[in-house]
């Protein structure tokens, strides 16, 4: 890699090198550099698993790296924590969530400063403390509500802004914008730190956030640095072949798929979420999109056709076949398979081996296990969908955030369901595993299956699917056929006929 020849005078803020960490028997990282400059957009990109979240974490002082250094300023540190990476004016937004559900927005937003209990302070000083952090974060909610009753996307927001609290020298942001239908609110915060002179590292997936706000990209692979791209280098040919290694050539390879009959069919269905009926169908083979901003509704829709979510009036059926209970039981015996948005709160068990997380369903089914029979499916699956792990005992939990993703869409989609719903399938997701997963997505469809896609990622939305409904405020606001959704188009009916802009 080439080394920045800087003057001792002005040292980079931050200089890690040959950073090296293993968890047992796992390397991490072999030898990681990364140098961030005062003002500088980093982008910190590779494939999942490549080591990306452990390099934020150790700069971070979250954990200790067992060999390599990092420098501040010219000057070596070792933290002991992230209360002292905290003091030194590092700060990690990080790729899983870290916020106290009870805890008020602004107690969350300002714990790490809290020297004395919440209950000591007066709830309303600390709101309006709390304030000024949430607008830097582009966020408009009720600071005393409790965090953990906001929208996810929301809670994404609620975590920038306590990141904004600590009011840090260099920000990293570990794939924030995956839970952002509208990301660029974040990057004008970005923009604005770097501005002032805050250094950030940008770790994402998705290429044109990478050209968007970042000035270059330091490439991880295999736990080490293997290309250093300047800003007119950070195309999706540069990129993704300093990743992967080899050329991916175009992901959306939307394959004909004759339209068959109707296989789901959603009519005056309420959730309990909004008070208006949705009715669609969705007919074998056919792709439907669903787009809308944060809280329009769409993980409610999904959830509540997969029995995961009591309706408040209207039905579903499968082949003609109504359900007749909502329960997440019926549904898959029915044929259904969701992929939930948040996937260690909904599908996956994070103590539990990658083998037994895949085997959930058929245990209930059978009520036994068949100990050859998991290994094997497990095997197969980690090769498929080309998880990075130390065998299929390892617990789920020590997964990178994509592959653990990987796991979720392998167990949804082994079932070969009639009905497959996804709520953004992809997240966290590599480019390369991508490609893959929309072929597995195409063959199910070809197959047969009726799918629903619900995705902030427009990109994906428009390249995969037939169809696309747009939901605002939990109503249906309007549906784009494939050759009429654009970007524009969407965003126009999402922010309801473009008369609102105050959604986030
Ligand atoms: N606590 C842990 N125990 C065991 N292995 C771990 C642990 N944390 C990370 N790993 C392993 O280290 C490797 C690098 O993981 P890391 O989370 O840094 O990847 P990443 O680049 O952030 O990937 P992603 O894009 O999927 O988020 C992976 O193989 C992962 O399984
Ligand atoms: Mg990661």
């Amino acid at each position: 890699m080439p080394v920045i020849d800087v003057p001792r005078v002005s040292a980079p803020l931050l200089r890690a090198a040959g950073v090296a960490k293993n968890f047992g028997p796992v390397t991490a990282l072999r030898r990681a550099d990364l140098v961030v400059h005062r003002g500088e957009v980093v982008c910190l990109a590779g494939e999942n698993g490549s080591g990306k979240s452990t390099l934020a974490r150790i700069v971070a002082g979250s954990i200790r790296p067992d060999g390599g250094a990092v420098e501040l300023d010219g000057t070596p540190v070792a933290f002991g924590g992230p209360k002292d990476a905290l003091a030194a004016g590092l700060c990690l937004v990080s790729q899983e969530p870290t916020l106290v559900p009870g805890l008020s927005v602004a107690e969350n937003v300002l714990l790490p400063r809290l020297n004395r209990p919440a209950r000591t302070v007066r709830r309303t000083a600390l709101a309006a403390e709390a304030e000024p952090y949430l607008a830097g974060a582009g966020l408009r909610v009720d600071p005393l509500r409790p965090a953990g009753s906001l929208p996810p996307g929301e809670r994404e927001l609620v975590e920038v802004a306590k990141a904004l609290a600590a009011e840090p020298r260099l920000l990293i942001l570990d794939e924030v914008t995956t839970r952002l239908p509208d990301p660029e609110r974040l990057f004008a915060v970005v923009e604005r730190l770097a501005a002032a002179g805050t250094g950030v590292i940008v770790i994402t997936h998705r290429l044109r956030e990478i050209r968007r706000v970042c000035d270059r990209a330091t490439v991880l692979r295999d736990g080490a640095t293997v290309a250093e791209l300047g800003r007119d280098e950070l195309t999706d040919e540069r990129l993704s072949s300093a990743m992967v290694g080899r050329d991916l050539g175009e992901y959306f390879h939307k394959r004909p798929v004759p339209v068959g009959g109707e296989r789901l069919s959603v009519e005056d269905l309420v959730t309990d979420r909004s008070p208006h009926a949705i009715s669609f169908d969705v007919r074998a083979g056919e792709i439907l999109g669903v787009a809308g901003l944060v809280g329009a509704g769409r993980s409610e829709l999904l959830e509540t056709i997969a029995g995961a979510r009591r309706p408040r009036g209207g039905s579903v059926a499968i082949d003609g076949e109504r359900l007749e209970r909502a329960s997440p039981r019926a549904a898959r015996r029915a044929g259904m398979a969701l992929v939930p948005e948040d996937r260690f709160g909904q599908a996956l068990a994070a103590a539990h081996s990658i083998r037994d997380n895949l085997a959930v369903p058929w245990l209930r089914a059978l009520r036994r296990t068949n100990r050859h029979r998991d290994h094997d499916r497990a095997t197969r699956a980690v090769t498929d969908y080309r998880v990075r792990c130390h065998g299929v005992d390892v617990p789920v939990g020590t997964l990178s955030g994509g592959n653990a993703q990987k796991l979720v869409l392998a167990r949804a989609l082994g079932h070969a369901p009639k009905v497959l719903l996804l709520d953004e399938p992809t997240r966290g997701v590599d480019i390369g595993a991508r490609s893959d997963i929309y072929e597995l997505i195409g063959e199910l469809a070809a197959g047969g299956a009726a799918v629903v896609l619900a995705s902030s990622d427009l990109l994906e939305l428009l390249g995969l699917a037939d169809r696309v409904i747009v939901l605002a405020e939990g109503r249906p606001a309007g549906e784009l056929h494939r050759d009429e959704a654009t970007e524009e188009a969407i965003a126009l009916l999402a922010l309801g006929g473009g008369e609102r802009d105050d959604a986030v």
